[in-house]
């Protein structure tokens, strides 16, 4: 099989982790007789500095004839910060339908997590967040906000519709998974929205009586995450909270530089996005430094989508095999370069083959 990728490598550390991983997924192609026909973009706030668009509207077309997409992060510190997520990352998932963002959280081998106590068995559950609505859909306005009665509006929207492909989709994961669910809500306050959220989550859980369901509240959930990161396997939430919670789950597992994660369109009418959870990590870029096992497991993620089961499984293992090794990038404490990492990596593909 041939997959034509889109590469966005975007701004910051985003141009040295993307590489790493396509070099990576190149090296795997190999051993399992698939090719990947590549071609890069420079979409970001760095071409939006130049040339005045983060994607210029006519090439969003163009992003959807790949069978996916492998993004690094947007945003530069110079370029205004309300820009990245509106100009590129949100319109490519609104565009495309990505309305699943899948982001498993677990610990790799050897990684010590800062919960004292808590090993690999423990922390071991992806959070389904919903992608397209919620809290994040910008609709909304500014009115003087210079003077004294200045005002601001965000819109948190749900629709019916909205909350049942993406609840389908995760009680269909966490029948792949060990069969729990949980709804991680605020229903108690955000009484309009969010009741209707849970309202139609309940619904969806009577078509899977095998998958063991169950509400819990943000505030709450965020003290388990700490606490009983075990009593999780599949968590679907909104786009704001799924947001704030995968950064938390990026934290039990040692770094945000380790988690990985999709903006994924089920139905494959359009291609889906693989991107590390963290950002463009301005103040390390340029160094050599950053951590690109979140981005690898990107990739690992992208595989799995593109049906290449086995070798997604492969490299997902071959990365236990590498922290197992103990060699660490700083945001783990270490010394290492984002380049040592990439070379254990292809010395851990090569000893495999
Ligand atoms: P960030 O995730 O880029 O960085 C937060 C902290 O984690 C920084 O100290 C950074 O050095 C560290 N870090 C992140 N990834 C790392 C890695 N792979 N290895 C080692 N350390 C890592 O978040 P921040 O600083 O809030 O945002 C920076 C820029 O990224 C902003 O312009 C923001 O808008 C953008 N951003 C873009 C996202 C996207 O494109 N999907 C998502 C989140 C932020
Ligand atoms: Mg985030």
């Amino acid at each position: 099989m041939k997959y034509r990728i889109a590469v966005v490598p975007g701004d910051g550390i985003g141009h040295e982790i993307v590489p790493v991983g396509m070099r990576i997924l190149g090296a795997i192609s190999q051993q399992f007789d698939f090719a990947l026909e590549t071609e890069s973009f420079e979409w970001g706030a760095g071409h939006y500095a130049k040339h005045g668009h983060f994607i210029p509207e006519d090439r969003v077309a163009e992003m959807a004839t790949f069978d996916a997409i492998y993004f690094g992060a947007v945003g530069l510190p110079e370029v205004d910060d309300t820009l990245p997520f509106k100009l590129f990352t949100n319109l490519v998932r609104t565009r495309f339908q990505q309305y699943v963002n899948l982001r498993p959280v677990r610990l790799f081998a050897g990684i010590d997590s800062p919960l004292r106590n808590k090993t690999q068995k423990d922390i071991d559950f992806v959070i389904v967040r919903e992608n397209n609505e919620g809290e994040f859909v910008q609709s909304g306005r500014q009115l003087y906000p210079d003077r004294p009665e200045g005002l601001a509006i965000d819109t948190n929207i749900v629709t019916r519709a909205g909350v049942e492909r993406v609840a389908r989709y995760a009680f269909a994961l966490a029948q792949t998974r060990r069969g729990h669910l949980t709804n991680v809500t605020k229903s108690n306050t955000m009484i309009y929205t969010l009741s209707l959220w849970d309202r139609v989550i309940a619904e969806i859980a009577e078509e899977f009586p095998d998958v063991n369901y169950r509400k819990m509240y943000v505030d709450a959930a965020s003290a388990n995450f700490v606490l009983h990161p075990e009593y999780f396997d599949v968590i679907l939430t909104t786009n704001m909270i799924g947001d704030i919670l995968s950064d938390l789950g990026g934290a039990i597992m040692g770094s945000l530089g380790l988690g990985g994660s999709g903006n994924i369109n089920p139905e494959r009418a359009f291609p889906s996005m693989f991107e590390p959870i963290h950002g463009s990590a301005p103040d390390i870029a340029g160094q050599n430094s950053a951590n690109p096992i979140g981005q690898i497991w990107s990739g690992v993620l992208m595989l799995d989508h593109l049906g290449e089961k086995r070798a997604a499984e492969h490299l997902l293992a071959i990365a236990d095999r590498v922290t197992a090794r103990g060699v660490r990038t700083a945001d783990l404490g270490g010394t290492a370069k984002t380049s040592d990492i990439e070379q254990l990596f292809l010395q851990e593909i090569a000893k495999a083959s």
